[in-house]
């Protein structure tokens, strides 16, 4: 089978496409015969040696976090996933490898596909959906809560615009201008221009902020909080408990006491709360997603597509900060 692979860390050209054998699944796990995946910049960030600190890797490293396609084998013990589901899913973080033909996976991980999606639209969602879903919910969104939402335009934002929505929100999003239309398609009541706008004087009594840009904005953010409210980021160094989790070197486990300590003294001087989330694989919290899509309340959002072959291009697509929603890669022809 075909699969995409780094042999060490470095530039995004060095990532390899191989021929490893096609998996067999173990205890608990299925065989998924892949029919798209997505790009998030997890993946080009792991290739260039970014999350080295963070999670140790071994090589060759198989590349590819989320995915979508057709369950072939069934390890033992697999209950609720049958031979022939359309599934999708987050693969676990130690156990990358969805630009492939195949992978195995636990069965924990999967959910059914959106019947009203195809496969390289459901790949698009299961990172950034589980994301949205696990900080959102952390944050303690509900009905009738003002969300800002930070890039509304990316892979998260598009998402989360969506789902803050499903859920009641009041959503004001930051987006470059040529964003605007596509933007308030998803459901976002406000845009703030951040190339021409303060955030601040844009943005008041927000009930949380969901920060998917890091450190630069934080400042801005904690003044368009109410008291009490809640900063949940997603970027920048995660928190001593995440690095903990994740198996990250003592030295970073240092740095994010520092700095955690940092932001949460900054925020408490605002009145307002700071959380940091790494997202986990989780396919009963898909499944809730799943739920959102069937009844028509989330949708994809594609920038482009390439094939196995062109990954790299896809990558460098990705790392250009400039995409307008998720990168697909297709493994077969749907
Ligand atoms: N902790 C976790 O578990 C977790 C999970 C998922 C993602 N992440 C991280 O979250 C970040 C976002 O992920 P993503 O997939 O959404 O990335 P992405 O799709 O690559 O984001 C690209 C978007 O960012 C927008 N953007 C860039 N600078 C901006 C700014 N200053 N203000 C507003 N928008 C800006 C761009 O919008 P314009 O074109 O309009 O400028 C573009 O649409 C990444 O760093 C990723 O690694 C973390």
């Amino acid at each position: 089978m075909k699969a995409a692979f780094i042999t060490a860390y470095g530039p995004l050209e060095n990532v390899k496409i191989g021929e490893p054998p096609k998996p067999e699944p173990r205890k608990g796990e299925v065989l998924v015969r892949i029919m798209a995946a997505s790009v998030n910049p997890i993946d080009w960030k792991q290739a260039k040696g970014d999350l080295k600190p963070l999670v140790k890797a071994s090589f060759p490293l198989r590349l590819g976090s989320d995915g979508a396609g057709v369950v072939e084998g069934l390890g033992a013990g697999v209950e609720g996933v049958c031979l022939n589901d359309d599934v999708y899913f987050r693969t676990p973080l130690k156990a990358t490898g969805s630009f492939a033909e195949y992978i195995c996976l636990p069965a924990s991980a999967v959910a059914i596909k959106p019947a009203n999606m195809s496969f390289s639209e459901a790949a698009t969602i299961p990172l950034v959906g589980l994301t949205t879903l696990q900080a959102l919910q952390k944050a303690g969104i509900k009905a009738g809560s003002r969300v800002l939402i930070h890039a509304g335009g990316g892979g998260v934002g598009s998402f989360a615009i969506q789902y803050a929505k499903a859920m009641g929100a009041y959503v004001i999003t930051t987006a470059s201008q040529k964003r605007v239309d596509s933007l308030r398609a998803l459901g976002a009541d406000e845009i703030i221009d951040y190339r021409n706008q303060r955030i601040e004087d844009h943005a008041r009594e927000m009930d949380i902020v969901f920060d998917t840009l890091g450190s630069d904005v934080h400042e801005a953010s904690f003044q368009t909080l109410k008291k009490g409210g809640v900063l949940v980021s997603i970027q920048g160094i995660p928190d001593p408990e995440t690095v903990a989790r994740i198996g990250g070197n003592a030295l970073v486990g240092g740095l994010a006491r520092l700095n955690q300590w940092k932001i949460r003294r900054r925020a408490a001087r605002h009145g307002v709360v700071y959380i940091y989330h790494w997202m986990h694989e989780s396919g009963s919290e898909l499944a809730q997603i799943t739920k959102l899509i069937e009844a028509g309340k989330i949708r994809a959002v594609i920038d482009s597509s390439f094939p196995l072959a062109r990954l790299s291009e896809a990558f460098a697509r990705s790392a250009s900060g400039q995409a307008g929603g998720k990168i697909v890669v297709t493994l077969r022809e749907e």
